[in-house]
């Protein structure tokens, strides 16, 4: 907890007056949205872009200012957090169901921060199983095709019903494993009529910040400028 607490408060100091700030979801977004709560308190300028509804909610509870991203020309921050990340910046998101809005919110942005406690770095990614948001309608055809293709789709549940997203859509889990064949899911789940968007992000943020024990770490990516 300790870990997720110094990365989040760690990433507000990247914010600058007048910024358009994207904010991202999940526990460790958590305590970045609380300082920059605190941060707006004391007179900081800022409008932000939420990536889900429950980010909604916290950024209310915080007093900060928010923004349709139809609102918005485009995002000049955007901070939240990983699953999973190698040292290539190949990374798992979705563990909390907001991939998609997490994507497209990271897509019109100029700077993309990830917060992460140590256990999020890893050699390759793939343990954790990678989210994939698929339309409901015909969702049974969905994962016949997905098993098909040896993905180790689970459909994702919250007690006995499936899990929604926030665009009323389900996710499916997959099992994939380590050292998966990114190039072979990827093309194969563009394929399939009723995939709407994938957790990989490739290549996506521009640095991270990750808390170490009492410490935190930044690294910069080196594929962005
Ligand atoms: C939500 C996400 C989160 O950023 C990711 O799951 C990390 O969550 P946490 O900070 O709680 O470990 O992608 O869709």
């Amino acid at each position: 907890m300790k870990e997720k607490k110094i990365a989040g408060i760690k990433a507000t100091e990247y914010i600058q007056d007048n910024m358009i700030l994207g904010l991202g979801t999940g526990s460790t977004a958590y305590y970045m949205i609380e300082k920059v709560g605190e941060l707006v308190s004391q007179g900081l300028n800022i409008k932000a872009v939420a990536t889900s509804q429950s980010t909604t909610i916290l950024a209310n509870e915080f007093k900060i200012p928010l923004l349709s991203l139809d609102k918005v020309k485009r995002i000049d921050l955007v901070i939240d957090g990983v699953d999973e990340i190698d040292g290539q910046f190949n990374a798992i998101k979705g563990g909390g169901g907001a991939l998609f809005r997490e994507k497209i919110v990271a897509s019109i942005a100029d700077n993309v921060i990830w917060i992460m406690d140590s256990s999020k770095i890893v050699d390759s990614i793939g343990t954790f199983p990678l989210p994939v948001e698929i339309l409901p309608y015909g969702c049974s055809h969905i994962l016949k095709k997905l098993k098909s293709l040896s993905l180790k789709p689970v459909l994702r549940m919250k007690e006995d019903v499936p899990f929604i997203t926030d665009n009323h859509n389900y996710i499916v889990d997959l099992h994939l494993g380590k050292d998966f064949d990114i190039k072979y899911v990827l093309e194969n789940l563009k394929d399939i009529i009723g995939v709407l968007e994938t957790g990989l992000f490739l290549n996506t943020c521009n640095r991270v910040i990750i808390g170490t024990g009492d410490n935190v770490k930044v690294v910069e990516n080196p594929n962005k400028s």
